[in-house]
């Protein structure tokens, strides 16, 4: 019998792993630069982490997990987005004792039960980051602005950023209200979607691809802010000005998780069928002391490789990410063959990326590996070399061949 991996699975294979590899490479840059440390928490964490952090009447939470009892018939849930758990062990490690704003940032896979469709998978890649401690809206702008230079930097074309403030959950309440009182008269008109939705989160509801036109007249939540609110808003909108972060104000977005307050905010790209968010994120200043932290205030971004990737190759953006081989060692005859194991390892512990034959296969067959591995250079050890205390080096680039000592011969492919 020949297995498959599950469905919305991905196997990242040799020759397209490179790419991944350069991505986490940008994050991790990114996150030094901007200085967020690194956190990995577990694959898994008790089911009720979720349905408290996430929210039990989010999509997530009531279709997409994965969740299972283990053997000791505890219920377990492989993590369906990062921010709780980080959460949980910023609480549980007490990283809010730090004097400074706790910044972290994480990249790993995700999983939901979802429906797959190009850019949606059951496992997918998250990089994150997480700031705690802070209410200053300049974090806010801080967090939007690590994610727009992580696009540029990657050469994304046409990412839009869009950024609203859903205020605190007395706001929302309110406007809960409002948009009932707006929606209600309507409800039968409504997509099957909408209407299932209309009672446990009207917000949502304005999201709607269908009905869009219908809501042209909405209240919008940008005129229920109060002052305090309305203010941070500003004040985030002023620091991405001023940094020169290009967004739109969109009154309408809604995050599909339950926990954020004031800032929210998705990145948007064309180029992957129907899902043009590539990322998404906010403010959530209930949710440490939801889960039972101290009341502390929190901030962050969750970024989709996959959907980056995606749209990297849908706008024929190179990366540049494979690294040539430095060197391919060819070996003619035994006694060169034993020199050869040597200098390989050697050149290996020297920071030099080298190769050699294992197949006992002739010069030419060796010569085409060396080409397939993109060599920048092949050197080859015959008897008359080795007797000499030499060895042939080629440049694959140019053609061009000389002798180098043997001893050398490292000096010559840095
Ligand atoms: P989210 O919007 O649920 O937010 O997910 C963030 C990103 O993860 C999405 O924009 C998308 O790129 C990617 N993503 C989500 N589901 C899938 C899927 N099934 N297949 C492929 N990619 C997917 C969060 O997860 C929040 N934790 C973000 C955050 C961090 N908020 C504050 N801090």
């Amino acid at each position: 019998m020949a297995f498959q991996k599950p469905t919305g699975t991905q196997d990242l294979l040799p020759g397209s792993v490179e790419k991944w590899q350069f991505i986490e490479e940008k994050a991790r840059d990114l996150c030094r630069r901007f200085n967020y440390r690194e956190i990995r928490t577990p694959l898994f964490e008790q089911t009720e982490l979720y349905v408290r952090g996430v929210g039990d009447t989010t999509d997530i939470v009531e279709k997409e997990m994965y969740t299972f009892n283990d053997k000791g018939n505890r219920s377990m849930t492989l993590r369906p987005e990062g921010t709780a758990g980080v959460v949980r062990a910023y609480v549980e490690n007490k990283i809010y004792g730090e004097p400074d704003v706790s910044k972290l940032y994480y990249i790993g896979p995700m999983f939901r039960y979802e429906r797959p469709q190009a850019g949606r998978y059951r496992q997918f890649h998250q990089f994150g980051i997480e700031a705690f401690g802070a209410t200053d809206p300049a974090i806010d702008a801080e967090v939007i602005s690590l994610g727009y230079q992580f696009c540029r930097e990657l050469g994304l074309q046409g990412v839009k950023v869009e950024v609203n403030s859903v205020g605190n959950p007395e706001i929302r309440e309110a406007f809960r209200e409002k948009l009932l009182t707006f929606l209600n008269p309507m409800r039968e008109s409504l997509c099957k979607d909408c209407q299932s939705r209309i009672d446990r989160n009207p917000m949502r509801v304005l999201d709607c691809k269908i009905d869009q036109d219908k809501f042209d007249d909405a209240p919008s939540i940008l005129d229920s802010l109060d002052e305090e609110c309305a203010s941070h808003f500003d004040k985030v909108k002023q620091h991405l000005d001023t940094m020169g972060v290009d967004y739109d104000v969109n009154p309408r977005l809604v995050r599909g998780l339950d926990y954020y307050t004031h800032t929210a905010f998705e990145f948007k790209a064309a180029g992957i069928g129907a899902i043009d968010t590539i990322g998404g994120g906010g403010r959530y200043n209930g949710l440490v002391s939801g889960i039972g932290g101290p009341d502390q205030p929190g901030i962050g971004i969750g970024i989709g490789l996959e959907r980056i990737l995606l749209i990297l190759e849908n706008q024929q953006i190179e990366l540049n990410a494979v690294k040539p081989l430095d060197v391919y060692l060819v070996a003619l005859g035994e006694a060169a063959e034993n020199e050869i194991t040597k200098h390989v390892f050697k050149l290996r512990q020297l920071g030099i990326s080298a190769e050699r034959d294992y197949l006992g296969r002739k010069m030419k067959a060796q010569m085409k590996s060396a080409d397939r591995l993109n060599a920048r250079y092949t050197a080859i050890l015959g008897d008359n070399e080795l007797e000499r205390g030499e060895i042939a080096l080629k440049s694959m680039e140019t053609g061009e061949q000389r002798t180098v000592k043997l001893d050398e011969l490292s000096q010559h492919l840095i």
